[in-house]
């Protein structure tokens, strides 16, 4: 089933809700490719399939918003060869991919540090945004170059901005005004975190976006995820109940 359809098909699991903004961090890839003695880069290479199946399935099942990390700030710090091999193959899955992309619907938003990545990555990034942008069905955000500190500083130097040139008091900046200013600005916050590759960390990423997201963590490795796995996720989402401080009495489930 195409993305297009399936947001028009009522396909979502029995019972519980689904979640509106799903992220998730794609770990393991490194370690799919050492178990089969075969260098990294098999491994991010391998980890393109399962994110056009998940775009098509996460949209299935009637997510509106899908965040995945792609590449961290602190991603730049591993060898030169397999940065460079990671940008080669940004640049060449975004070329692969765009037309499906835009044929089911899906809008495109990249968000991170732009400026530090090559031209050719940055064109591509900015022609598939132009592109898609009237697309009504599911937004696929991809984290390229981007860090939750990151993401934060650079929001407090646009408010900053803001007052030094008297568009904004100090008294105004309350949450609302800096989740606007945040890379995510305008996207509702995540209501469900996946990881994969069996770590229990947040490694930098939406630190401010996933104050309540419900978090599953699970060892399957990236290029192994599959659609079951996000529907176990789902499942795991949906036995959630999300209190936001309150006592099970104000919400009138004790
Ligand atoms: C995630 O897989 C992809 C990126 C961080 C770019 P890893 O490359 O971190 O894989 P492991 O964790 O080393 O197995
Ligand atoms: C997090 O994975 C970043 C991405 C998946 C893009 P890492 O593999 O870089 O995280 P750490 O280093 O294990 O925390
Ligand atoms: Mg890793």
């Amino acid at each position: 089933m195409s993305v297009a359809e399936a947001q028009t098909s009522t396909d979502s699991l029995a019972g519980g809700s689904i979640p509106e903004h799903v992220a998730i961090i794609m770990d393991g890839n490194g370690r799919w490719a050492e178990h089969r003695s075969k260098p990294r880069h098999a491994g991010h290479r391998a980890g393109v399939a399962p994110v056009r199946k998940i775009v098509e399935h996460a949209a299935r099942r009637g997510v509106s918003y899908l965040t995945l990390f792609a590449f961290s700030s602190e991603n730049w710090r591993r060898p030169k060869s397999e940065v460079s091999k990671l940008m080669g193959l940004f640049i060449e899955a975004l070329q692969r991919e765009l037309n499906s992309l835009h044929r089911n619907n899906v809008k495109l938003r990249f968000i991170g540090a732009r400026e530090q990545l090559q031209d050719r990555l940055c064109n591509r990034i900015e022609a598939a945004e132009a592109r898609t942008a009237a697309n009504t069905g599911l937004t696929l955000i991809v984290a390229v170059a981007y860090g939750g500190r990151w993401d934060m500083v650079n929001a407090a130097r646009r408010l900053a901005e803001g007052v030094a040139e008297g568009k904004l008091q100090i008294g105004e900046i309350d949450e609302a005004l800096f989740s606007e200013a945040l890379a995510l600005g305008g996207v509702p916050d995540p209501d469900l975190l996946i990881r994969t590759g069996g770590e229990r960390r947040i490694s930098n990423f939406l630190l401010w976006n996933l104050a309540y997201a419900e978090l599953y963590f699970c060892d399957c490795l990236w290029p192994d995820f599959s659609e079951d796995v996000f529907d176990a996720a789902l499942e795991f989402y949906a036995r959630r109940q999300r209190r936001y401080g309150n006592t099970q009495k104000q919400l009138g489930i004790a």
